[in-house]
């Protein structure tokens, strides 16, 4: 049995000690989709205790489990009506007892979601804001109809803010005459974090889940709890007269000072806590000032940079990855963060496509080489790699034709937005298919057998079809499945100081389809060089570091040559 990470474990590259999560590797659980226990067709708490196993043969140090606190399910979850209740769906507070008993037990942490820029709108708190004469009336952000407007009429609305889901992002209360904000659906109001009595209630219930026994927080969109006021308008880009600009929402001037204080408040640093801060069009200089050490707040955050290079703008408007800006933007964040702050690694999570569908080929004859090429090329950089449920199988876009088979709002949403707007039927699919939430959202593929062995009862989202082939079953027994891939992957990060801790430098930028980096530990270097491609390509040997008296660590493939087979990887330790 693994002992659990501790800071002491670990030595920095200067001899300081970094903190145990830069030695981590994090696997995320969508509850829903993960197993089902009790045969109601939605995965649950008991569910995963069934397969603490699944995680220890990988190897994993950290679960994050995406949100079961109580909650209506607009939003699955991401809505949330009690903070320190479990919703029946996923089980009880007993089952997350024993969650975080049978991970630790195992020698591995749990980090819970912490979703507070917004509450479901059946919380007791926002329903005792809707009265007026009410204290928590200021705990959200209500607003007087657009002056010269009927309440409650179209354009009426405070200012002309979009929510993230489509349409307005201001719902319209008929009880007071006023309208509430909502960044996300109009059943996930936003908490006014101006007022002191909201974060200290916020900070009262992350401690206690640390009474509970958790071990950190991911934090939801927490780069946009402090708003920029007065709220005023923004430029209109979108369908209805309504601004899209996330920017104006983004990072606000009270965040540091908010997240300061939560640090302090919940004793974060002080007591080793992982924490993530999810950050809509965070940058790299931002990602710094919010996780170098002395700023006291966050020990890494998510950018989105990255998975939005396959989009011209919204995420429904494909363009295809161009791999030299994808080598460009990782290094940017990798020299970027490289002294001061730390990188979270990733290219799958329950909001974005599978990856060996949208960055590798999964088609029968890439489908395996490809899923480990990605691993290797994300799980080489320096960073936390976060490894979300089914990609360690090399799980596949759903695969869904229409849009009865979607169950996911935003893309319900998006369709029925863009059908009004007299969209073009097959490329809106064609959209939906490629980008749509639902393609992580299918259920668990755990074996051959009926449902994927993901329960007995009907699933709430239609098994992948693919089940058959790709399971957790197969690819525990095959030596060769990507499965066997990542849990060597992250043996290695285990092993070696120089993947936890090395400097990376990018090599030939500007090749179209050859991924290759080092990353550098004192005399040790590690030499990664992945072929993102279906063809054959050649090592240019010349522009490389010496091969001479180099070991494979870990390859696709057997080979050694001087060329790589299309989606061929190879982790070279030189000489
Ligand atoms: C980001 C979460 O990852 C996503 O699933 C959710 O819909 C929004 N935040 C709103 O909470």
């Amino acid at each position: 049995m693994r002992q659990r990470l501790r800071s002491s474990d670990v030595h920095g590259e200067d001899g300081p000690m970094a903190p145990w999560w830069q030695s981590a590797v994090v696997y995320q659980i969508y509850p829903r989709s993960f197993a089902d226990s009790n045969g109601d067709g939605v995965g649950d708490l008991p569910g995963i205790v069934a397969h603490l196993d699944h995680l220890s043969a990988l190897g994993v140090d950290v679960v994050w489990l995406s949100p079961v606190y109580r909650s209506p399910m607009d939003d699955n979850g991401y809505d949330i009506s009690d903070y320190t209740d479990v919703d029946p769906l996923f089980g009880s507070l007993a089952d997350i007892d024993a969650l975080i008993a049978g991970l630790h037990e195992r020698g591995m942490k749990l980090v819970m979601d912490l979703v507070v820029n917004h509450t479901s709108d059946e919380h007791p708190w926002f329903v005792e804001s809707r009265d007026v004469s009410s204290p928590k009336r200021d705990w959200y952000i209500w607003r007087p109809a657009r002056a010269g407007h009927e309440p409650g009429t179209p354009g009426a609305e405070p200012t002309n803010w979009g929510s993230f889901f489509s349409g307005p992002g201001w719902q319209f209360d008929p009880a007071s005459g006023q309208y509430y904000l909502h960044l996300f659906s109009a059943k996930q109001p936003d908490l006014n974090w101006e007022n002191p009595a909201v974060r200290q209630a916020v900070y009262e219930m992350m401690r206690w889940w640390l009474d509970r026994g958790v071990d950190g927080f991911r934090m939801d969109v927490i780069n946009l709890i402090s708003k920029t006021y007065p709220l005023a308008d923004g430029p209109v880009n979108g369908p209805g007269g309504l601004c899209y600009d996330p920017s104006l929402v983004v990072e606000g001037p009270r965040l540091h000072e908010f997240l300061r204080e939560m640090n302090r408040e919940v004793g974060i640093t002080e007591r080793e806590l992982f924490t993530v801060g999810e950050m809509i069009l965070v940058n790299v200089e931002q990602a710094r000032s919010h996780t170098a050490a002395e700023a006291g707040e966050l020990g890494m955050v998510f950018t989105f940079e990255h998975v939005n290079l396959d989009q011209l703008g919204v995420k429904w408007d494909l363009k295809p990855l161009h791999l030299p800006e994808l080598k460009a933007n990782l290094a940017q964040w990798q020299y970027g963060l490289a002294e001061e702050g730390w990188n979270s690694l990733y290219f799958e999570n329950h909001d974005q496509p599978r990856s060996v569908s949208r960055f590798g080929d999964d088609s029968q004859e890439f489908r395996v080489t490809s899923a480990k090429t990605l691993a290797t090329t994300m799980h080489l950089l320096k960073g936390t790699p976060y490894v979300y449920q089914g990609q360690e199988l090399g799980m596949t876009n759903a695969g869904f034709t229409a849009i009865e088979q979607y169950n996911d709002l935003e893309s319900l949403r998006f369709h029925a937005e863009a059908v009004s707007g007299g969209a073009d039927p097959e490329e809106l699919m064609a959209a939906i298919a490629f980008k749509s939430r639902d393609n992580a959202r299918t259920p668990m593929q755990w074996d051959a057998g009926p449902n994927a062995g993901f329960g007995q009862g009907e699933p709430w989202l239609r098994v992948n079809p693919n089940h058959v082939e790709i399971n957790a079953a197969a690819a525990i027994a095959d030596p060769g499945s990507v499965f066997h891939h990542y849990r060597r992957l992250i043996e290695l990060r285990h092993q070696l100081e120089v993947v936890r801790q090395g400097r990376f430098d990018l090599l030939l930028p500007e090749e179209v389809r050859l991924f290759c980096y080092t990353r550098t530990l004192g005399a040790e270097v590690l030499l990664v060089v992945a072929n993102w491609s279906p063809e054959p390509a050649a090592l240019p040997l010349a522009d490389l570091p010496s091969l001479d008296g180099a070991e494979v660590l870990l390859g696709t493939h057997a080979a050694t040559g001087a060329e790589l087979a299309g989606w061929e990887s190879r982790i070279y330790r030189l000489g």
